[in-house]
């Protein structure tokens, strides 16, 4: 908790991110006493049924069911770089809505968010007694470098965070941090027991995570093998900067914040998503021993999320590898 604010004071720990998710739910709907959401276009929040209801991710995409009626989506494309530009209009001005958001979010290609959305999005849901959850499973715990939660880019304080993936380096372990109203509010319904969650071995192993983190520098070290990154990658926007300008990609966006970034590829006959070169660049690199992934709506954006220990040499290495790749797919593909 001495990683938070100090009115993030309580904590409730589980064995999944997608737990977190679930529970986050349940003190929400305590809390607000109404079952209203806001989500993100393509926001993956976890696995349970709730969770599923609240991640256009899945309901939206193969055998999904399609969008619950209590939920409304905020296409968070809209607000890359600072137009805060957003469906607002669409958010009736006295339910108290419960808004959640990833704080990049991963399945929609990496997209970081504006302050001034996230300014304006959670003043207006608090306005009508609503809150707003972060979900931190894949952007916590010092990640993006410039902060140790990622939800801090954009100076808002959440009501609820959702913990998970790195919190137990491996180890099943979630956790939701709330205000203390918010978990007061949830003392007096249904009693919430999970068998697992808290147990000591969890808890010495996240205690371990965080001592970790803070003596090897790791927040440092993603800021500053982040930022490298990205201005390597960078140059790759640059058409100038490639040999000739004869292939079906081009680097369309680089973007992200320490560890936790994408590159996107688009076509540059037409500008649609250039999928079919991202997954193959993505294959290619792996045969270079390079897990990356494809993410985003079209499977256009090159996702790169390493372990917290990775060095300015692998980076070096890396970024030798993917523009060898890239500039080799641009000189094969005529
Ligand atoms: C943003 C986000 N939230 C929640 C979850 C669910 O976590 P878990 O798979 O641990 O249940 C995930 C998992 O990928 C995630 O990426």
């Amino acid at each position: 908790l001495s990683k938070f604010p100090p009115s993030l004071n309580r904590i409730f720990f589980v064995n999944s991110g997608s737990a977190a998710t679930d529970l986050a739910v349940r003190l929400a709907e305590a809390y607000t006493g109404r079952c209203e959401y806001l989500v993100l276009d393509y926001a993956y929040h976890g696995n349970t049924r709730a969770a599923i209801g609240l991640s256009p991710y899945k309901f939206n995409r193969k055998g999904g069911k399609g969008k619950p009626d209590n939920v409304i989506i905020l296409d968070g494309s809209k607000t890359i770089g600072n137009k805060g530009e957003i469906n607002l209009q669409e958010i009736s001005g006295d339910v108290p809505y419960t808004f959640f958001a990833e704080s990049i979010v991963g399945c929609a290609g990496q997209i970081v968010l504006s302050s001034d959305f996230m300014q304006k999005t959670v003043s207006r849901v608090r306005s009508a007694g609503g809150i707003y959850v972060a979900d931190e499973v894949q952007t916590g715990f010092a990640r993006v470098g410039h902060s140790f939660w990622a939800y801090e880019l954009y100076d808002v304080i959440p009501d609820m965070v959702i913990l998970g993936k790195p919190m137990g380096n491996g180890h099943p372990m979630g956790a939701v941090v709330c205000t203390e109203a918010i978990a007061k509010s949830f003392e007096t319904g249904m009693e919430f027991f999970s068998s697992f969650g808290g147990n000591p071995v969890s808890c010495v192993i996240g205690s371990a995570v965080l001592d970790v983190i803070e003596e090897e520098g790791l927040q440092q070290n993603a800021l500053t093998v982040g930022e490298y990154l990205l201005n390597e990658m960078g140059f790759w926007k640059n058409k100038e900067n490639w040999l000739p300008d004869v292939s079906d990609f081009v680097v369309r966006a680089v973007r992200g914040s320490g560890l936790f970034l994408g590159i996107e590829l688009l076509s540059p006959a037409n500008g649609l998503p250039a999928t079919k070169a991202t997954v193959e660049i993505v294959n290619k690199m792996k045969d270079r021993g390079f897990l990356l992934s494809t993410d985003g709506p079209y499977n256009n954006v090159i996702k790169f999320k390493p372990p917290m220990c990775f060095t300015m040499e692998n980076a070096g290495e890396l970024i030798r590898e993917l523009s060898s790749v890239m500039a080799f797919r641009k000189l094969t593909s005529i």
